[in-house]
């Protein structure tokens, strides 16, 4: 059979070439042309195998929903973020740093998912001594899980084909290459091909698949977001080496929410659930020490509590410093400007460090009231009263808005021992009484402030 021909196609614009180029002749981008197979007109019609003809268009009200079927993973954390489990037929794609512990995650998954049947677990990065030495640590028994170190996208596809497995992971995506490209295994040309490949061969067999993906330094999915686009499920696996603590989080999702988060700590033998994430991010806090505030994010349905630090101090040399860890820099920096018009402060000879304890990244407004008095009571040198929750979204303004779930927030709170929290005034309008808890409703920093500092 002769090769299939290699075209290279800009992912920018979409020009083809016949030769690799650096820049696109069409759209002149840089670095944007990509190796793909030439795939005959006569073959492209039936790619993906659908081979049936498709059924006409009908009336929703008569279609019947697909039958809700799942897998459990044995892993609570990512049956929630999954949606409830791993659905038969969809591939899901596990991204994160070096070391953060996807392999782990994943060797653990499968072991469970093979009290099923077969699993099969392909590893391009490590040999089966390596991962039988990983399983021992997990204290992973499973007949049904079969270890296969194959990065050789036919090679691979030939075992699933014969095994026949409930699930198949590929650890990692990018080490998997094909043949019928020249491209050298790891390129964007040849993570593409595999990865349409391995989803066109689940989606047919009604195959459950896992895909590993490492991220680049600017945590995207290497290759470009094309991985995302092929796969029904996109989850990230975050958190910073130096702590234990690692989260879950989906990007995409076509069979839940995309909101909900798994948190686990990396322990010695493997991955655990955290059951009460607040308690554990807050296990550490220093009490009475001014920079420090708690306040309540919401991650899909949970509230987890997490303590916010900020450091103020006098810059010694040049330009003052403003750094921000699991903060939005530019929203920190909004929140600085506000507390120097607003109130007064004189920032702007000082270094102004913010951080959320834990290795957490908070992405919700609702912690801008709480940064901004962190920032404040670490200026100011007076501490923020230790059982004191502040929640609240800061407008350019200085007006204190409401949030989302205010309730939720609050009951953790008061599991964790709370006696006071600060919310928005239209927030506390709306919410029932909380036992064991006193609740402030504010409507600008100025009355926040006046209550805390
Ligand atoms: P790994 O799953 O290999 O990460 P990834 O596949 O994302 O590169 O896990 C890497 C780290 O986790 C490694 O540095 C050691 C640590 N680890 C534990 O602390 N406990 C364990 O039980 C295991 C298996 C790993
Ligand atoms: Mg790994």
């Amino acid at each position: 059979m002769a090769k299939p021909k290699s075209i290279f196609t800009c992912q920018s614009c979409g020009a083809q070439a016949s030769r690799w180029l650096g820049r696109c002749p069409s759209c002149e981008e840089w670095n944007t042309l990509v190796e793909e197979r030439e795939v005959p007109a006569l073959k492209l019609k039936r790619a993906g195998g659908a081979t049936k003809k498709a059924p006409p268009p009908q009336p929703i009200g008569e279609l019947q929903a697909a039958t809700e079927a799942r897998y459990s993973s044995g892993i609570d954390e990512l049956d929630r973020v999954l949606g409830g489990g791993v659905v038969p037929g969809s591939v899901i794609l596990i991204g994160g740093d070096p070391g953060i512990g996807k392999s782990t995650l994943v060797l653990q998954a499968l072991a469970h998912l093979s009290k099923r049947g077969p699993a099969l677990y392909v590893s391009g990065e490590e040999s089966p001594q390596q991962i039988k030495m990983r399983a021992d640590r997990l204290g992973v028994k499973a007949p049904n899980l079969l270890v296969f170190s194959e990065t050789h996208l036919e090679g691979i596809l030939e075992q699933a084909r014969a095994i026949e497995p409930v699930i198949l992971a590929v650890d990692s995506v990018q080490t998997v290459f094909t043949e019928d490209l020249q491209a050298t295994p790891g390129s964007i040309g040849q993570i593409r091909e595999s990865a349409a490949r391995i989803v066109n061969f689940a989606k047919r067999d009604d195959l459950a698949c896992i895909l590993v993906g490492h991220v680049t330094k600017e945590g995207a999915f290497a290759g470009p977001r094309v991985l995302e686009h092929m796969v029904d499920a996109a989850l990230y696996f975050e958190g910073d080496r130096g702590h234990p603590f690692r989260i879950l989080r989906a990007v995409k999702n076509r069979f839940g929410s995309t909101n909900e988060i798994g948190v686990f700590e990396m322990k010695q033998d493997g991955l655990q659930a955290v059951e009460n994430p607040s308690a554990l991010f807050l296990a550490e806090r220093p009490v009475d020490v001014p920079g420090s505030v708690v306040i309540a994010s919401v991650e899909g349905t949970r509230p987890i509590l997490v303590e916010l630090q900020a450091l103020v101090s006098a810059t010694a040399l040049g330009t003052a410093r403003r750094t921000t860890l699991g903060l939005d820099h530019n929203r920190v920096a909004l929140l600085i400007a506000i507390l120097e018009k607003k109130m007064g402060l004189q920032l702007g000879g000082h270094d102004i460090f913010v951080n959320v304890a834990g290795g957490v990244r908070i992405d919700e407004p609702a912690a801008d009231l709480g940064a901004l008095l962190a920032v404040a009571s670490s200026f100011l040198d007076r501490t923020i009263d230790p059982q004191t929750l502040v929640i609240g979204e800061v407008g350019l303004a200085g007006e204190v808005r409401a949030v989302g779930q205010v309730e939720a927030r609050v009951r953790e709170a008061a599991k964790l021992g709370f006696s006071r929290c600060i919310v928005p005034e239209s927030s506390r309008r709306q919410l029932p009484e909380v036992p064991k808890v006193a609740v402030d409703g504010v409507q600008s920093i100025q009355q926040a402030w006046d209550l805390l500092l």
